[in-house]
């Protein structure tokens, strides 16, 4: 923590530009969150493809109304190089987190997971290039390591992707390294595991497994388990998340054009995350006692996962504070008030 409280005491004397991509999802209208209780300027650019107007009213009304007016929202497409580019002038640091997630969306249809995270990643980084911008911070994700089997997961070591949304996230950490090899213009790829905690969206076919699930918990309907329980995930709790997008916008040239993993280096089965989603419901009053349903492997998912953070400990001074429990308790009474 002592790197991080050293950059955000920093942050706080020195107020900086942001722009964040995908600022009215999940992970992006967190960072907005934190980076306006810091005081900085914040743009945001979202098409609302996936994110919500009410992630970004929520925002608001979580910060003084002078942080507020520290927020420039454009809505706009990174299909659109113009948007992106109108996003990135007077930026000095950039959190780019636009791009359609989930692994099944990705192959119900690849064709626009393809336009939105690789065209759309490619925009912003020769828009972001152009503007000659500080850093440039993008979400990379766990499933580059594909089939890999080595458990834990060391950035090195990747296998072949599993899903068209893999490609894509494999394809910006390859246009990332080829932009600063051709251009010199270095960026960090955070490799997110599993991120979960408020303003996650637990409705949808896409939904992610702790939002679905404690949904499903709190309206009394059956929880689908996918397989036989015993599949893992390294679940990364959200303050874990914006500590190291924060680390990686103002780290040193030195630790620029890598990718980290994000993570706590933990690994729960989905058979535990039941159990733990039901005892944090419960110490909220809430009693689900139905048993879990079992239903067939999802394609294309990674069977185990759980990350080595030791590179981003030891390059970016990352201390995640929160393990899984922890990130459960403080999402919980979110989901409680804002499910149903
Ligand atoms: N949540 C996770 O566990 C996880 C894991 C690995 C990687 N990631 C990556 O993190 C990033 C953020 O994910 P999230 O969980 O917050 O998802 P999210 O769906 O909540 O947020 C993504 C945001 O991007 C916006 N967006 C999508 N297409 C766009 C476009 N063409 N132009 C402009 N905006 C667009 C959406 O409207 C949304 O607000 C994504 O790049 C995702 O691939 C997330």
């Amino acid at each position: 923590m002592i790197a991080y409280n050293h950059v955000l005491n920093t942050l706080k004397s020195q107020p900086k530009t942001w722009l964040v991509t995908g600022v009215a999802g999940f992970i992006g209208s967190n960072l907005l969150e934190h980076l306006l209780k810091l005081n900085q300027r914040v743009i945001g650019l979202d098409s609302f493809a996936t994110g919500h107007q009410y992630n970004l009213d929520e925002v608001q009304g979580l910060v003084s109304a002078e942080q507020w007016a520290g927020f420039t929202f454009i809505e706009g497409d990174i299909r659109n190089l113009e948007d992106c580019q109108k996003a990135c002038d007077g930026v000095d640091y950039v959190l780019h987190q636009a791009a359609l997630g989930s692994v099944p969306r990705s192959i119900n249809d690849p064709i626009t997971t393809n336009a939105t995270n690789i065209s759309g990643f490619l925009n912003m980084l020769v828009a972001a290039r152009d503007a000659e911008v500080k850093s440039f911070t993008y979400a990379a994700s766990s499933s580059t390591y594909g089939d890999h089997p080595a458990l834990p997961k060391v950035e090195e070591n990747i296998g072949k992707p599993l899903s068209p949304y893999a490609v894509t996230k494999y394809v910006n950490e390859l246009y990332a390294d080829v932009f600063a090899k051709t251009y010199g213009f270095k960026t960090i790829g955070l490799r997110y595991f599993n991120v979960f905690g408020q303003r996650q969206d637990p409705n949808g076919a896409y939904a992610a497994v702790i939002p679905k699930w404690t949904a499903s918990m709190i309206e009394g309907h059956d929880v689908f388990i996918n397989g036989d329980g015993e599949t893992s995930r390294d679940f990364c709790f959200i303050e874990n998340t914006v500590q190291m997008n924060i680390l990686a916008a103002t780290a040193p040239e030195g630790v620029k054009n890598e990718v980290y993993n994000v993570a706590v280096g933990d690994r729960t089965t989905l058979n535990d995350l039941f159990h733990a989603l039901q005892i944090a419901l419960a110490e909220n009053g809430k009693v689900y006692d139905m048993p879990a349903v079992y239903r067939d492997f999802r394609a294309g998912d990674v069977r185990h996962s759980q990350a080595d953070i030791s590179k981003a400990v030891s390059k970016l001074g990352y201390a995640p504070e929160y393990r899984i429990m922890d990130g459960i308790a403080k999402a919980m009474p979110w989901y409680i008030k804002n499910v149903g």
